[in-house]
């Protein structure tokens, strides 16, 4: 096996080679091995310069995340870095792939840095919730300037080597073959005795005395909620003010700090927790799956429209398939529009939206469909159209071909049984707008094959898409655990809430908006829609909470309309409406409601652990397989604040017996019918444990 961290000698260089795949994470191997090469350089009289390098395909992409939370294991990454830069040979960092996090770290600790062309840098913490622990935040202000060291500290995303020549991160820029141009670059510092900078001796420049402050208020709305943003900054600004020493041992506090955070620990788990949902448990990674060269999409409305788009981006011919000509022109139109709009913007070049556009072919027909490998059907919302269609592509579709519903909420193994196939259908849920939101719900039937569903999950993430595996139930799992949330935001306003208090309390809970502005943004008649379908099975109380019923009747259907549970003016700024608010009180009286005052508390309360009851249920189903896919459907499908880590892993942050007791208190106050404990969890609580730690 090849040595984690391997040092070998060039000439006059010594070359040091971290080997630690995938990613060349500084694990305590790697941090030990770059340490013990540095001192066998120092220490070989034959060597009067070192390159550190990377195998594989990346550059070290940053501390081993894995590490985190355990016990620290020395050397320390900051004591490594120090000893990189008081090496008095120099040390050159050769760069290719990403470096990011500790992986630049530790070039801007090197005395040069090269890279080729294609390389990025970056100091992704923050997306951690953490800042860069080992000097990141005191060098890089040193080389780049403070402005810039701000935007990619805050932000987390890397730059291009080109970009990071120009901001003085890098000396070089190579092509071809690294190694080769390192040991050049290397043999010409020694040949005209470059002197040996280092960055921690240089100042930290600002361009504007009130740089911090500006920063902190331009972004606020960006890093609302997340502390890691604000303490980048403050770091930051140490780096301009204190001495080098004294800056790193306040980003050593700071670090320590947000290591310990809720939040960062939760966006660990977001961190791991999106890349481990593709993987389905009980099947290996290579399971077999159905190639996907060309597709069928049915309905070009809102989504069968924005799901075309999907395929095409990635390359994938598309046939899109309406009742007739009219409806086609007009799904093509918004497509266009969409893709002009992103031309406009300077993100898409014209050539590449002429290419996707070829790649969507319109058609009438169904007998266009024969050749596809898999279909979506995104037709209307009605079981007997969703069958009419069913059956006709049973008839078409060549075998083997997948048959896809994109339905909201019907039952997909009612939908596979009028075919012939059951083994082959199956849902693909998307988010609205399709082409947009990265969450995709694949819906396993009770007959669909392991291999058609695995094919699933593999073109989703081909398209772009985070995909999770859900099983049958109504409205999976984003939307059955959105109705529980609905239904009490809803009981609230009868008891005494009004929606922009709930609202409010939503918001600064963490979401982008609150259930009310949600709903006049997305249009009120489709949630109407869907309430007068199940009206039968409501229980008599939502029946009887009809606001939704008499705001669509009056003509409010939300933004579109001007009006629904806001009024809007004409550039969609939403204000209360006294008209909605009288029309809560009265109906309140009407149902025989006394209004009292709900606390934001109770609004918490009741809005999101009636979702964790309802996630615990779907576990216990078995529909969601894991809590982490509950945890990605919301992060990617709801904007569930990413660093309360999703509703399941905040049930944790909060206690599963204080969740419970909730549950119960709710139980006796609004109704057994409402507010059953899922057995899960209690049982967990009882135990004293965690969704996460069971
Ligand atoms: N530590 C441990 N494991 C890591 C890792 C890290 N820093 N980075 C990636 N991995 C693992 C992934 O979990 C994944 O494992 P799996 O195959 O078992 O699921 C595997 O490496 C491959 O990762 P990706 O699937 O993400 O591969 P990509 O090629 O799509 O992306 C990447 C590669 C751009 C390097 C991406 O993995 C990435 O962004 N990694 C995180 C980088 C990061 O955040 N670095 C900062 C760490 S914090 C730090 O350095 C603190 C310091 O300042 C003190
Ligand atoms: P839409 O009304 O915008 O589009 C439906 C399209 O299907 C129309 O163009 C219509 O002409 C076409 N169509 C209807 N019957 C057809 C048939 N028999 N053959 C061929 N084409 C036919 O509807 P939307 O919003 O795009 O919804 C489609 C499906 O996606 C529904 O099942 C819906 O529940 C689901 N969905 C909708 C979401 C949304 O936010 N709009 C989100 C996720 C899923």
């Amino acid at each position: 096996m090849a040595e984690i961290v391997a040092f070998s000698k060039e000439g006059r260089v010594g070359v040091i080679t971290v080997n630690n795949p995938p990613v060349n994470a500084l694990s305590q191997a790697v941090r030990a091995g770059i340490k013990a090469g540095i001192e066998k350089g120092i220490a070989d009289a034959d060597v009067s310069a070192m390159v550190i390098i990377c195998e594989g395909r990346t550059f070290i992409a940053g501390a081993d995340i894995r590490e985190f939370g355990k016990p620290p294991m020395e050397p320390h990454l900051p004591d490594v870095c120090q000893f990189i830069e008081d090496s008095p040979k120099p040390v050159i960092a050769a760069i290719h792939g990403t470096a990011l996090g500790g992986g630049l770290e530790i070039p801007l600790s090197c005395h040069f840095r090269i890279a080729l062309s294609t390389a990025k840098v970056g100091l992704p913490e923050v997306k951690l919730g953490l800042l860069p622990g080992a000097g990141g935040t005191q060098r890089l202000p040193r080389v780049a300037g403070a402005r810039s060291a701000l935007e990619m500290i805050t932000s987390g995303v890397p730059v291009a080597a080109a970009r990071a020549k120009d901001m003085g991160i890098l000396d070089e820029m190579v092509e071809g073959d690294l190694k080769a141009a390192a040991l050049v670059f290397a043999q010409k510092v020694v040949d005209q005795k470059l002197p040996i900078r280092r960055v921690s001796q240089l100042k930290a420049t600002v361009d504007s005395p009130t740089l911090f402050e500006d920063f902190a208020k331009a972004n606020a709305r960006k890093f609302r909620g997340f502390m890691a943003p604000f303490k980048c900054i403050e770091a930051v600004k140490a780096a301009t003010e204190l001495p080098f020493p004294e800056g790193m041992k306040k980003e050593r506090e700071i670090f320590i700090e947000l290591h310990d955070s809720n939040q960062s620990k939760a966006q660990r788990h977001v961190f791991f927790a999106e890349r481990e949902v593709v993987r389905i448990p009980g099947l290996p990674d290579d399971h077999p799956t159905r190639e996907i060269k060309s597709v069928g999409v049915l309905g070009a409305g809102t989504m069968g429209g924005g799901i075309a788009m999907c395929f095409a981006n990635a390359g994938i011919p598309v046939k899109l398939l309406d009742m007739k000509q009219e409806f086609l022109d007009r799904g093509l139109a918004v497509i266009k529009k969409n893709y002009a709009n992103t031309v406009a913007k300077g993100s898409l070049k014209q050539e590449v939206m002429d290419k996707r556009l070829s790649l969507i072919q319109p058609t009438l027909a169904y007998e266009d469909l024969k050749d596809a490998d898999l279909v979506i059907e995104a037709v209307f919302e009605d079981m007997a159209v969703k069958k009419e269609v069913f059956t006709k592509l049973d008839a078409v579709c060549k075998p083997g071909a997948i048959l896809a519903s994109n339905t909201s909420y019907l039952n997909v193994d009612e939908i596979a049984a009028i075919t012939r196939r059951p083994q082959d259908v199956m849902g693909m849920h998307f988010f609205s707008p399709a082409n947009v939101m990265r969450l995709l719900e694949n819906v396993r039937g009770a007959k669909t094959l392991p291999e058609v569903y695995a094919t699933a999950m593999k073109v989703g993430k081909k398209i772009g898409k985070v995909p999770v595996l859900v099983g049958v139930c109504d409205g999976f799992v984003g939307n059955r655990m959105l109705a529980k949330r609905t239904r009490e935001c809803g009981f609230m306003l009868e008891e005494g809430a009004l929606p922009w208090q709930i609202d409010r309390v939503i918001y600064d809970f963490g979401f982008p908006m609150g259930p009310y502005q949600m709903g006049d943004m997305a249009g009120l008649d489709i949630g109407w829609r869907n309430r007068k379908a199940k009206f039968d099975s409501l229980t008599p109380r939502e029946q009887k909470n009809n606001l939704l019923d008499k705001i669509c009747e009056m003509g409010r259907y939300g933004q579109k309309t001007g009006s629904g549970f806001y009024k809007y003016d004409e550039k969609r700024n939403a204000t209360p409406d006294p008209m909605i608010e009288e029309l809560i009180i009265n109906h309140s009286k009407e149902v025989g409601i006394a209004r009292r005052t709900i606390t934001d508390q109770e609004i918490i309360e009741r809005a999101i652990y009636s979702m964790i009851n309802e996630g615990a249920k779907i576990l216990e189903e078995r529909i969601a397989a894991r809590p982490l896919d509950i945890d990605v459907v919301w992060l990617y499908g709801y904007g569930f604040p990413v660093y309360l880590g999703g509703p399941m892993f905040y049930a944790d942050t909060v206690g599963l017996k204080k969740v419970y007791d909730a549950v119960l208190k709710y139980r006796d106050s609004v109704g057994a019918e409402y507010w059953t404990p899922s057995p899960l969890l209690e049982k967990l609580a009882k135990e004293g444990k965690g969704f996460y730690s069971k």
